[in-house]
């Protein structure tokens, strides 16, 4: 698949509908998202719980776009596998699960899915610089990971513009994770990223029955993320 950094919305199926992932993922992909951005909890790395590769495999059919499959596990390579066969086009893991990521990410793009490196808000960037030609994604955390709604780190913008820059003319998305908003998203989009991933923003007065909400949301996301960068 070809590369490109245009402003993509990745919505987040943590705050889907459980009992429904099948038409809450048509929804958002009738009402025009670009990704489905998929939340793995394993209450240990994260306080929190959600859902592994069986739930994955699951949707998968249901997903027209993308599937893209946040880890936010510890041990994370005895499941790389299960992930890809389930269907993940993109497997991110933390730079913080493990001392051995640079292994973790060679696993990934071996067990061929795409390759995500995501990073703690407490977390900086230079880590990142010898990974960056194993990469095809860096998801900046602008929350801290384990659950949704939770309010934007204001900080991680002067991170994402760093790792803008470090990445150069590599072929490598920013992605950002947490608290985004038609608020929050211009000064993201601003600083470089180009993934917006967001939950409650998206699916915030809708539903799969009445999914109109969710195309305004994204457009809104999308529109204001766009604008940013034509003002840059
Ligand atoms: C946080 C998850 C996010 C989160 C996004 O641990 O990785 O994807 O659910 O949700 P909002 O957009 O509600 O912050
Ligand atoms: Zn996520």
């Amino acid at each position: 698949m070809s590369f490109d950094r245009s402003v993509k919305i990745a919505p987040s199926i943590l705050s889907a509908d459980f009992a429904d992932f099948g038409r809450e993922i048509r929804a958002i992909e009738d009402q025009g998202c670009d990704w489905v951005h998929v939340d793995v909890m394993d209450g240990h790395f994260v306080p929190n719980l959600t859902f592994g590769p069986p739930l994955c495999k699951a949707i998968r059919p249901h997903i027209r776009t993308l599937m893209d499959v946040h880890l936010m596990i510890a041990p994370v390579d005895p499941y790389i596998d299960a992930f890809a066969e389930a269907g993940a086009d993109i497997i991110t893991a933390h730079l913080e699960a493990g001392p051995h990521v640079h292994r973790t990410l060679q696993a990934i793009r071996g067990a061929g899915a795409r390759a995500g490196l995501a990073l703690n808000p407490g977390t900086g960037i230079e880590d990142v610089e010898y990974l960056l030609d194993m990469v095809d994604l860096v998801c900046v955390m602008t929350v801290n990971p384990g659950f949704g709604g939770q309010a934007f780190i204001e900080s991680q913008v002067d991170k994402v513009r760093r790792l803008r820059e470090m990445i150069g003319d590599r072929p490598v998305h920013i992605q950002i994770d947490g608290g985004i908003t038609p608020g929050t998203a211009p000064l993201m989009a601003a600083a470089g990223a180009d993934v917006f991933v967001a939950g409650s923003a998206v699916f915030k007065g809708g539903s799969a029955v009445d999914p109109a909400p969710y195309g305004v949301n994204i457009r809104a996301i999308r529109a204001a993320a766009e604008d940013a960068r034509t003002a840059a």
